[in-house]
């Protein structure tokens, strides 16, 4: 390398200075990306993923019988509201005051681990299939004796069936 000059007397000396510039400015931003979490990241570290595309929403409705699958799933999302207080139902998602949603429709009563069901909820050998979802969230203490879910029960059988079609095209594994 030679010897630094004044600017003024090399012409052409701001060409490689730019270019040196250009190169940092180009190692630093890769230095920004290799520190940010990749795609996998965000199961590595716990934090919730939101997995289900909507292309997937779509086909897990279609899957479902009627009057599911002509569920209004913003009624839905919306209902839900009453259960978030409780619940999370993203994959990855913790525990609240109930368990985590996630994979519960189809699942048997009591699925996630270390969540300290009721005794009664464990001895119920429920599966969670749609007609036992129904009655579950229209009188959680009618269908299970002793469960600790303390929610009144939602009585409109149409506001069940938009429920019960959103939580099943949320918190289910994609086909
Ligand atoms: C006040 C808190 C609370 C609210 C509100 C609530 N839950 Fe729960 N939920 C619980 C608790 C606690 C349990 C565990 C029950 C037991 O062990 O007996 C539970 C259990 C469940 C289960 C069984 C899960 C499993 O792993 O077997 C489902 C399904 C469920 N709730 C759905 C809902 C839905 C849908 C709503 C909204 C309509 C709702 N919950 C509202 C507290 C709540």
């Amino acid at each position: 390398m030679s010897p630094v000059r004044p600017l003024a007397s090399r012409p052409h000396a701001s060409r490689p200075l730019a270019a040196i510039l250009f190169l940092v400015s180009l190692s630093l931003a890769a230095c920004g990306k290799s520190e940010a979490p990749d795609g996998g990241g965000a199961e590595a570290t716990g934090a919730p993923a939101a997995v289900v595309t909507d292309v997937q929403k779509a086909a897990l409705l279609a899957d479902m019988p009627e009057p599911y699958r002509s569920a209004d799933l913003a009624k839905g999302k919306a209902l839900y509201a009453m259960c978030g207080s409780c619940h999370t139902y993203v994959k990855g998602g913790g525990n609240m005051t109930g368990p985590n949603l996630w994979g519960t429709v189809g699942a048997k009563a009591g699925h996630v681990a270390g969540f300290n069901y009721s005794d009664g909820l464990k001895a119920s050998g429920l599966v969670w299939d749609l007609a036992t979802l129904d009655k579950w969230i229209e009188n959680p203490r009618g269908l299970v004796e002793g469960t600790k879910m303390s929610y009144i029960g939602m009585k409109a059988p149409e506001d069940r069936v938009a429920l019960i079609a959103w939580l099943k095209v949320n918190t289910s594994p994609a086909n």
